[in-house]
């Protein structure tokens, strides 16, 4: 059987880092693909490089080239640029939707077939998007930010609690930053939810609260931290781990950005919810009953994302 093949479009920290995991998995053979010069085939030689000590046999390429991501099985979208001082929303808005543009007739002309993961930001503006762009059909583009968002929620629930990040599961919803949803009564230790633990006095509501809190600010902490660029070895493993589960048809049950048809009220918006990932790409949405807290929590996060969506068909009129 021949091997997958892997094209990360965007190769700068978080692609580098989606290659690195990819060959150290072998996953499949991997493309970087950027519009810097030779940057992507630098990252790729030295990755490749690694091969014969970690003993992996996935080739690397470097490119500037789309034909080269011809026939990928996964597009892991990065490009594009982070926010900087100075930048406003919409400046930032304006400048990776030209990249979206063009990332999805790349992959619209090259690789029509690959299950596709937007990882650029505004994530929930950007994935849909780049759907319109690419014109995929929807159940084969995601973004990805709720493994992420989760992930964060879990490491600081498994610090407070004082157990392994393995026995803690944590459900977030909504849009990617700010506006984002954890919900601690889905969120479990061992199975048992976290306001049973709170009455348990295990922990108190008020730390919960600071923690769901730092989870929202996730990405913004570590951008004060490092001072130049942002956060990437978790969501580099974060959509490695969807892209796995499309690739090996796991069926892992993950938030993710999804395309939205009714459900959750909500119609023809890309929005953080859980879904079944699959061989079919997202195979089921899984709406849940909400409480009024987070039904309210949810609906702002959704306003945030139309307003941005409503932004975008303005800048770019064919997508209105
Ligand atoms: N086509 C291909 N690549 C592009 C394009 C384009 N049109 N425009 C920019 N790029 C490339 C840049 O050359 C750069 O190498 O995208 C890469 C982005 O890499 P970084 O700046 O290192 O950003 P990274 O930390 O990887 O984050 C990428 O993910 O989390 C989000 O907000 C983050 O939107 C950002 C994205």
């Amino acid at each position: 059987m021949a091997r997958k093949k892997i094209a990360l479009i965007g190769a700068g920290m978080i692609g580098g880092t989606l290659a690195h995991l990819a060959a150290m998995k072998e996953m499949g053979d991997v493309v970087l693909f950027d519009i810097a010069e030779g940057m992507p085939a630098g990252k790729a030689l030295d990755l490749s490089q690694a091969g014969p000590v970690e003993g992996f046999d996935s080739t690397l390429k470097g490119t500037g080239d789309y034909a080269d991501i011809a026939g990928a099985d996964v597009c892991i979208v990065t490009a594009g640029v982070a926010r900087k001082p100075g930048m406003s929303r919409d400046d930032l808005l304006n400048i990776n939707l030209s990249v979206m543009k063009s990332v999805g007739e790349g992959i619209k002309t090259h690789a029509p077939d690959a299950f596709v993961i937007c990882i650029t930001n505004p994530l929930d503006a950007m994935v849909w998007a780049l759907r319109e762009f690419s014109g995929l059909p929807h159940n084969k583009v995601v973004g990805m930010a709720g493994v992420l968002d989760s992930a964060r929620f879990r490491h600081f629930l498994a610090d407070e609690f004082g157990v392994s990040v393995e026995d803690v599961t944590a459900f977030v919803l909504g849009g990617h930053g700010d506006t984002m949803v954890p919900v601690p009564a889905y969120s479990t230790v061992g199975g048992i939810p976290i306001p049973d633990l709170i009455k348990m006095g295990w922990s108190t509501q008020e730390k919960i609260d600071a923690i769901v809190d730092r989870t929202r600010k996730g990405g913004g902490e570590i951008v004060g931290l490092l001072g130049n660029g942002s956060a990437y070895y978790a969501p580099a493993t974060s959509a490695i781990m969807m892209a796995e589960s499309y690739l090996k048809d796991k069926k892992r049950v993950l938030p993710a950005a999804a395309h939205l048809t009714g459900q959750y009220d909500v119609d023809d918006l890309y929005v953080g919810v859980p879904v079944i990932l699959g061989a079919g790409g997202v195979e089921r949405v899984i709406e849940i009953e909400l409480g009024d807290e987070a039904k309210a929590n949810f609906q702002v996060s959704v306003d945030a994302v139309k307003e941005l969506l409503e932004v975008c068909k303005g800048l770019e009129p064919s997508l209105a």
